[in-house]
Parts: C-alpha cells; sequence; structure tokens
C-alpha cells in the first residue's frame, strides 16, 4: 500500500501527459486513452494488445469479454488481476475495428510503456498475446511455441527482470475443450506457474 501511495502522483502524471498524447494516429478516433488498472505496488504486470470496444469507452484495460475471461483464469491459479497485477496495453489507444497495431503505433507508443514498467518495477511481466510479444519483445509470430516459457532480456528497461509470453484471451474464446493440451488448459497451466513464480522468494 506504502508503495502505491508514494508512486501514486508519478502515476497521475503519467495518465494525464497520457490523455494529452497525439504520437500516432491512434488518437483520431478514441474516446479515452487507456493506461491501466490494477496494483502499481503488485510484482506482476500483464501487458495487452491495446483496447477494445469496451476499455475505449470505460478507459480501462481489459474490462470486456477477453479481459473477463483474463480475469477467471488468473483467479483460478489464485491471481486476482487487481490486488495481485498491474494491467496495461502495448498501445494506449484503440485501434479501429479492433485490428492489431501497427509497427510504428508500437514504436510511438513504447515510451509511455517503459515509463510504466519503470515506475511499477514489476518482476514478472506476462505478455498477453502476439501483439505484446512483438511490442515489448520485438518478436513477431510465435507465441503459440513461444508461450508458458520464461525469457529473459537485456533490453534495458527489461533488464533482471522475469517475461512470460502467454495466448491472448481473444484466443482462447475461440476453444471451449479444457482438455489436456488446449489453449485453455495450457495458458491454465501457464498461470500456475506464474503464480509458483511470484509466491518464491
Ligand atoms: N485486449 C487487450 O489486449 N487489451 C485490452 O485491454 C482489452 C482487450
Amino acid at each position: 500500500m506504502a508503495a502505491s501511495l508514494e508512486l501514486a502522483p508519478a502515476l497521475q502524471q503519467l495518465t494525464e501527459a497520457c490523455a494529452a498524447c497525439r504520437r500516432c494516429g491512434l488518437a483520431v478516433e478514441r474516446q479515452q486513452v487507456v493506461v491501466s488498472r490494477g496494483n502499481p505496488a503488485a510484482r506482476l504486470m500483464l501487458i495487452g494488445e491495446g483496447p477494445g470496444a469496451q476499455e475505449d469507452s470505460t478507459g480501462l484495460p481489459f474490462v470486456g469479454r477477453s479481459g473477463q475471461l483474463l480475469d477467471q483464469l488468473l483467479a483460478a491459479a489464485g491471481i486476482d488481476s487487481n490486488r495481485d497485477a498491474y494491467v496495461a496495453n502495448v498501445v494506449k489507444c484503440r485501434p479501429p475495428q479492433n485490428r492489431r497495431p501497427t509497427a510504428a503505433e508500437l514504436a510511438a507508443c513504447r515510451p509511455w510503456l517503459d515509463r510504466q514498467i519503470a515506475l511499477v518495477n514489476p518482476a514478472v511481466i506476462l505478455l498477453v498475446g502476439a501483439s505484446a510479444l512483438e511490442g515489448v519483445l520485438g518478436i513477431r509470430g510465435g507465441i503459440t511455441n513461444l508461450r508458458g516459457q520464461w525469457r529473459a532480456s537485456e533490453i534495458e528497461i527489461l533488464r533482471g527482470r522475469r517475461l512470460m509470453p502467454v495466448l491472448h484471451p481473444s484466443y482462447l474464446m475461440r476453444f471451449n475443450s479444457q482438455a489436456e493440451g488446449s489453449p485453455r488448459a495450457l495458458t491454465a497451466a501457464d498461470f500456475q506457474e506464474v503464480r509458483r513464480s511470484l509466491l518464491a522468494p
């Protein structure tokens, strides 16, 4: 609690600066800039792709259908996304028709994300989906093979942090099966691994 109180003015400043941002074309059609939700003092940071319609209208990340599924799967692993995590996206304005953000949009938004990482200082970062993997680590493609594996990075802001790519909940929504080896079962196992890592000293 103390840490989040100390962080509050810096995060407020960041939110205000983001609200005035016009670094890329996504500013044109947005209703709101979607900066974060959750606990800035958490050791876990979740980074998704970008706001959808509900996020754009509420100003909060991962509150629509895919956010609800994400929350459910995290909760099954004992992780409460508002208490145990700080939640953000690689782009903070809604891409039209929910298309993937372009490389130029990812690059334009990156300084805001780096500032969030610097302030929150998470030990563990979950890269939720292919755009997060691309936007944070510069890796294009391969999320289905890379998911669930811990990664380190020599990018300065990421040094010393443990990063794990996981499947995006909007992808998981295409499959109902929870059978062994299904995307949902794999993600459930990934979240259990994240929980174990958070409990380790
Ligand atoms: N999908 C994302 O990646 N982020 C959100 O905030 C909502 C949906």
